[in-house]
């Protein structure tokens, strides 16, 4: 009996042991190489043939980004959620991130998502945001990394060109896959009836608030704003740029190239601000502000009409209004159009717009400086070696007298 026992004991080893491993393997088949597999060809089947590769200075920057602990705050994963649909756009595919080993999703979301910030800030908001995050959002728990700069927001090390080159590529991928690629990967998914997989698909693939636009769609302006409301919206997110009187000197403008725009120097048109706050102002650090309310947009568009300084402007006699016409014909409608309203056939070549004289009016200061420094940063170049003094005095003056002209308020 006993060593029945004993043998009946001896045996439950083994099965034990044999158990074991069998649920061993089981487990790791079940929960490890099943499910890679079939991620694997469903990745397959929804990602396109080539994924672009990153570039080795792509590549050191996300060691920076690993290194400097940006996951502990950013997540790069877009969830199924309304809420991250509406700020960031489609929810993250899996083939989005094939090539990213070992992955950076993170899991707090102190700062923003950051899977769609390729293409949506220019390189020197980045600058300036990371060498001092402050100096453009007043509010921002983000710590600065000074340290990735030789001093100055507009000197970044390599560290930084390669950090930004980087954050360049966060979204690139399925952007570039573009409409073939949503329809392959709506194909791959095989998912006609599920709801909740269809909600990655359909909407807009890159929904970030401050993404900047060439378009002209601004929904119409709402009458008259808060003026007070206004001035306080300015001042939380305008006058780290433009200053808290619209000059362009904010604390976040040394590292800015173009520079912020001095907004008391100029009359703008209702709709031309709408627009700019609506688009941003693509090429520039500006941003898009849509993500605003229609009527803060209101608000914010009576606090920069006000911000204007009138002063009385010198009137010029006839004949200098025809030299200012002729020099403006012979040298600028390429870029500003016939009628000055930002037209020309060169404009949607350039990488920022031109300016359109019919909704807005530099003081003439300010014309003659552009003239005769150009805008650093934008394809306004300097005119002193083609015009004379007297000639761009004159085409300062007469871009001036384009404002308001009718029939041209749609650019
Ligand atoms: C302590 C948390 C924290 C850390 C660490 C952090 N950030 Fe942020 N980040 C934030 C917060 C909060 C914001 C939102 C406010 C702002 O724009 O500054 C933000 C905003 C941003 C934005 C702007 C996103 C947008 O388009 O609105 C970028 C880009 C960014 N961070 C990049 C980085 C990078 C790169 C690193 C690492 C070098 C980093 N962050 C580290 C908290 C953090
Ligand atoms: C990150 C810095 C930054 C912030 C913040 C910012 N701006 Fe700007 N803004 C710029 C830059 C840069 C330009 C473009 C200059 C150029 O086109 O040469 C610009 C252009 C503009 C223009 C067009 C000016 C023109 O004459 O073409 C308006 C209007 C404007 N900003 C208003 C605002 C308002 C209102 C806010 C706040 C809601 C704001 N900006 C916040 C940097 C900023
Ligand atoms: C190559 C294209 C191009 C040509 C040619 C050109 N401009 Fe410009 N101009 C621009 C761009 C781009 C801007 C800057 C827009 C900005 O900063 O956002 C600009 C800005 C300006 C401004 C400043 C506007 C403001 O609101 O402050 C003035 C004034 C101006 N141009 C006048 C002229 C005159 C006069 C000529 C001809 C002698 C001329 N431009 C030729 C592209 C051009």
């Amino acid at each position: 009996m006993s060593s029945g026992h004993g043998r009946v004991l001896g045996m439950s080893y083994l099965v034990a042991s044999v158990a074991g491993v069998v649920f061993f393997v089981l487990s790791v088949a079940l929960l490890g190489y099943w499910p890679k597999r079939v991620l694997d060809e469903q990745t397959r089947a929804m990602g396109p043939e080539y994924v672009l590769e990153l570039t080795p200075s792509e590549r050191r920057g996300r060691a920076v980004y690993s290194r400097e602990g940006c996951a502990y705050c950013h997540t790069q994963q877009i969830r199924y959620l309304a809420s991250d649909r509406a700020r960031f756009g489609a929810p993250t595919l899996a083939w989005e991130t094939r090539l990213d080993y070992p992955h950076l999703w993170g899991t707090r979301r102190i700062g923003p998502d950051l899977s769609r910030e390729g293409g949506t800030r220019s390189d020197d908001w980045h600058y300036t945001h990371l060498f001092s995050p402050r100096a453009v959002v007043p509010q921002s728990v983000m710590p600065a990394y000074e340290r990735l700069f030789d001093d100055a927001p507009d000197r970044p090390r390599q560290q930084a060109r390669d950090l930004v080159a980087y954050l360049n590529t966060l979204g690139r991928a399925r952007e570039l896959a573009g409409p073939e690629g949503e329809a392959r990967a709506e194909a791959g998914c095989q998912c006609p009836d599920d709801e909740l997989a269809n909600m990655a698909f359909g909407g807009e693939l890159n929904a970030h608030p401050a993404r900047t636009r060439r378009t002209h769609d601004t929904p119409p302006l709402l009458p008259a704003g808060d003026l007070a409301r206004g001035r306080q919206l300015f001042a939380a997110h305008c006058a780290t740029c433009h200053g808290p009187t619209g000059g362009g000197d904010g604390p976040g403008a040394t590292g800015l190239l173009p520079a912020p725009m001095n907004l008391a120097e100029h009359q703008y048109a209702p709709a031309r601000v709408a627009d700019v706050l609506w688009n941003g102002v693509a090429g520039t650090a500006m941003p898009a502000w849509r993500d605003h309310s229609p009527d803060d947009r209101a608000a914010l568009v009576s606090a920069v009409l006000a911000l204007e300084s009138t002063r009385l402007e010198p009137s010029l006699p006839d004949n200098l209004m025809e030299l200012g016409q002729r020099a403006f014909r012979a040298n600028c409608v390429q870029c500003h159009g016939e009628r000055g309203d930002g037209s020309g056939s060169a404009a949607a070549e350039l990488p920022i717009a031109p300016t359109s004289f019919v909704r807005q009016r530099p003081t003439l200061s300010a014309a003659l400086r552009a003239l005769r420094g150009g805008i650093p940063g934008t394809p306004m170049a300097p005119w002193t070696t083609r015009l004379s003094d007297a000639e761009l005095v004159a085409a300062a003056q007469y871009v001036r007298t384009l404002y308001g002209a009718p029939g041209a308020e749609s650019r």
